[in-house]
């Protein structure tokens, strides 16, 4: 095979010299802007291996000539916040909750700082906004369990509910089909009764709710009120609205009674700083439903 490097009449530029069944290669020199190019790469990529943390070691890496390092920037960065929160968090260390709110600045902090600590704790339970799923309430309308003042949702979120808190909140509901205290058919009609009472009643039904309406004021009433107006100082909730934490149609009503539900809300005192329990109970608040 001839390798003979000679010009290339068309295009004037030197052949490789290769050549296969009368077809040549053309030797086509490399754009110089991307000569250029390649070569301040290396450039580049050597300065910064100077500069910059470059090479692992057994122990440890190259720091570079400017020691530059993302750690230290973002451990100066939170120390900055840190400083810049102190005098912030130390108030609302020192105020109660209702001096918390009166001072704009402050309600400002405690706000933003509640709705970082609630997206961290809370949503997975009471979902985003405090929207509330099946058999975990809603904390941003104004039916509350425990009550929605201020002082009664710090101390629902410090000892929580059936914990295991030494002051928990305690009410338990009997399991009266369960336990075996109402039969089937008695529970039948309390769920009847229980529909009346928050004005879905069936009048197909009107008989069975009229013999649940005893049962209720025998084995209900004593928590969640003669009329089902519920109790906060037993946590029972309403029943004589639409807001249902466990499923107002018939078929769950029966489920609540039958077994109870004893829903957990866990203690937050000793996991969450004070000041961050204060900033939750700003924030849950202002959901929408505070008294
Ligand atoms: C493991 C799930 C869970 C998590 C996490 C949780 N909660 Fe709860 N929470 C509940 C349940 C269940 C109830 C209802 C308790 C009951 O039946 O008495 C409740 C009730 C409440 C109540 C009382 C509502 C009322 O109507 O009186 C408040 C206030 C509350 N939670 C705030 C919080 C805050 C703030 C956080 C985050 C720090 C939080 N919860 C995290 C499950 C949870
Ligand atoms: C000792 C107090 C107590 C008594 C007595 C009691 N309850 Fe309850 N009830 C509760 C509590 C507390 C809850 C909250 C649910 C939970 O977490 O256990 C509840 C929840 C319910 C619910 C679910 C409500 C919802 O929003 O989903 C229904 C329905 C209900 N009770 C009906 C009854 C009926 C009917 C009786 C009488 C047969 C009764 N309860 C007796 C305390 C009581």
């Amino acid at each position: 095979m001839p390798t003979k490097i000679e010009k290339d009449s068309v295009t004037g530029t030197d052949t490789t010299g290769h050549e296969w069944d009368g077809v040549r290669e053309l030797n086509t020199p490399l754009p110089t802007w991307w000569v250029y190019t390649f070569y301040a790469t290396i450039v580049w990529a050597i300065a910064y291996y100077i500069v910059y943390p470059a090479w692992p070691g057994l122990s440890g890496y190259t720091k570079g000539i400017w020691s530059y390092s993302q750690r230290v920037e973002v451990e100066a960065d939170i120390a900055q916040a840190r400083a810049a929160q102190k005098g912030y968090r130390d108030r609302v260390g020192a105020l109660s909750t209702d001096d918390i709110r009166k001072d704009p600045d402050l309600l400002a902090f405690a706000l933003a700082g509640g709705r970082a600590a609630f997206a961290d704790n809370c949503v997975p339970c009471h979902a985003v906004a405090g929207a509330g799923r099946i058999g975990y309430p809603s904390l941003a309308d104004d039916d509350w369990l425990w009550g929605g003042t201020l002082a009664e949702i710090q101390r629902t979120i410090e000892v929580g509910a059936r914990s295991g808190h030494a002051e928990t909140r305690v009410s338990d509901m009997p399991r009266f089909g369960a336990d075996g205290m109402l039969t089937g058919p008695q529970i039948d009609d309390l769920a009847e009764f229980v529909l009346q009472l928050s004005g879905r009643g069936d009048a197909a039904m009107a008989a069975s709710a009229e013999r649940g309406r005893p049962l209720y004021a025998e084995n209900c009433a004593a928590c969640h009120g003669d009329s089902g107006e519920g109790k906060p100082d037993v946590g029972a909730p309403r029943l004589n609205d639409q807001i249902w934490l466990y499923g107002g149609d018939k078929q769950s009503i029966v489920a609540s009674i039958n077994a109870a539900r004893a829903g957990v809300m866990p203690a937050w005192a000793g996991r969450l700083d004070v000041e961050t329990i204060k900033m939750l109970t700003v924030y849950v608040h202002s959901l929408g439903g505070g008294r």
